[in-house]
């Protein structure tokens, strides 16, 4: 297959992981003999500090033009002091509304070898796996926002249209009807207007998914729930802010924030990102964790239909964990691996099992200082 993927590698630790996602799926292209041609463009601060624009029309373009997009990650605390309108996160948030990226799709799943290091008691996380669909193009980040000339008040309004909460209420039946068909609707409808008419409407699409049993939560009940018991959860459907807030929460329950992936679909674009923050502390000290970008792109390749790729993207990570191949969010050794160790032995596993489980050996058996 050949796909034309734009890379917008961002601040803070985005370069170092994306580079080593990047390195992943041309070894999925060498193994499987496809054609993936990468272009880069910036994005974000680094925007800022060549274009004056987090989002430079270049950039726009190409990701337009792209099959797909990856992304690393955005934003720098040295912008802090700007308007909203003018920081670092406008360069997605604006790529998000103008690629029409409707539905953000973050997967959440225990890794066998992680269930101890996690904080919440094994009995609890063993076995979770369930899926955030996060609506990504609309509600309280899109809407009116104000702020008097004496910054005595400020405004942020929730917007939602019954056309924006169908669409992805779809996308979240069909995820529910293909898996353990159980859907959590996510909000606050004792409260929101907003809330009460995303009810209304997937009480309405529910009847044409008779398979899925629906559930209704409010967001501050969820946001316990997911702690207490992860396993009851399948598919969650939800706004933009209650699923920016829900997802980090979710990744606790994987291990680390450093594991989770995500989807971003639009009705033409598709874009592929972790859902962690920039890290900018960590830029360049090549400890970040590149498996979330990994696994986004593994969802890249999944999202093509390339299923055996993606599955072999998928156990070459697995295999990494298990091995102990890990960035210190997850492995607190001093022997603990670099982002490039990580990202190097999961493109040479897909590429040669064999030889990489060998040499592995040689280092447990100290003859190589590579980790
Ligand atoms: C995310 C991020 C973004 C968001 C930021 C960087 C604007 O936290 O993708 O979850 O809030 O959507
Ligand atoms: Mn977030």
């Amino acid at each position: 297959m050949k796909l034309n993927i734009a890379v917008l590698p961002g601040d803070g630790v985005g370069p170092e992981v994306t580079l080593q996602a990047v390195n992943v799926l041309k070894a999925i292209a060498k193994k499987y003999k496809h054609s993936f041609s990468f272009t880069n463009a910036l994005v974000g601060a680094s925007a800022i500090e060549k274009n004056g624009n987090p989002l430079p029309e270049k950039t726009l373009q190409l990701c337009k033009n792209a099959d797909a997009i990856l992304f690393g990650t955005i934003g720098d605390p040295k912008y802090d002091h700007l308007e909203i309108d003018e920081r670092p996160e406008q360069g997605l948030l604006k790529l998000r509304k103008e690629l029409g990226l409707f539905a953000n799709i973050r997967p959440i799943k225990t890794f066998k070898p992680l269930i101890h290091k996690s904080p919440i008691k094994e009995k609890i996380i063993a076995n979770a796996d369930f899926i955030i669909f996060r609506e990504l193009a609309s509600g309280i980040y899109y809407g009116k926002k104000t702020l008097e000339k004496d910054e005595s008040s400020a405004t942020d309004t929730c917007f939602y249209s019954v056309k924006e909460i169908d669409r992805i209420a779809h996308l979240a039946f069909k995820s529910a009807k293909s898996r353990r068909k159980k859907l959590t609707l996510v909000d606050k409808a004792n409260v929101l207007e907003t809330s009460r008419l995303w009810r209304k409407r997937v009480h309405e699409i529910s009847k044409e998914y008779p398979d899925v049993e629906v559930f209704y939560l409010y967001i501050d009940n969820a946001a316990m729930q997911l702690i207490l018991n992860p396993r009851k959860f399948d598919v969650i459907l939800t706004e933009n802010l209650f699923g920016d807030i829900l997802s980090d929460e979710a990744s606790v329950v994987s291990g680390s924030i450093g594991l989770s992936a995500s989807a971003s679909i639009g009705e033409k674009s598709v874009l592929f990102e972790p859902i962690h923050g920039a890290y900018n502390k960590y830029q360049g000290r090549n400890i970040a964790n590149p498996l979330a970008t990994i696994l986004s792109a593994a969802m890249l390749l999944e999202h093509f239909e390339l299923h055996e790729e993606a599955d072999a993207v998928r156990g070459a990570v697995e295999k990494s964990i298990e091995l102990n191949i890990m960035t210190p969010d997850l492995n607190n050794a001093k022997k603990h691996a670099s982002t490039t160790d990580v990202g190097e032995f999961i493109s040479d596993y897909i590429i040669d099992k064999k030889s990489v489980l060998y040499h592995i050996e040689n280092i447990n058996l100290g003859q190589s200082t590579i980790i």
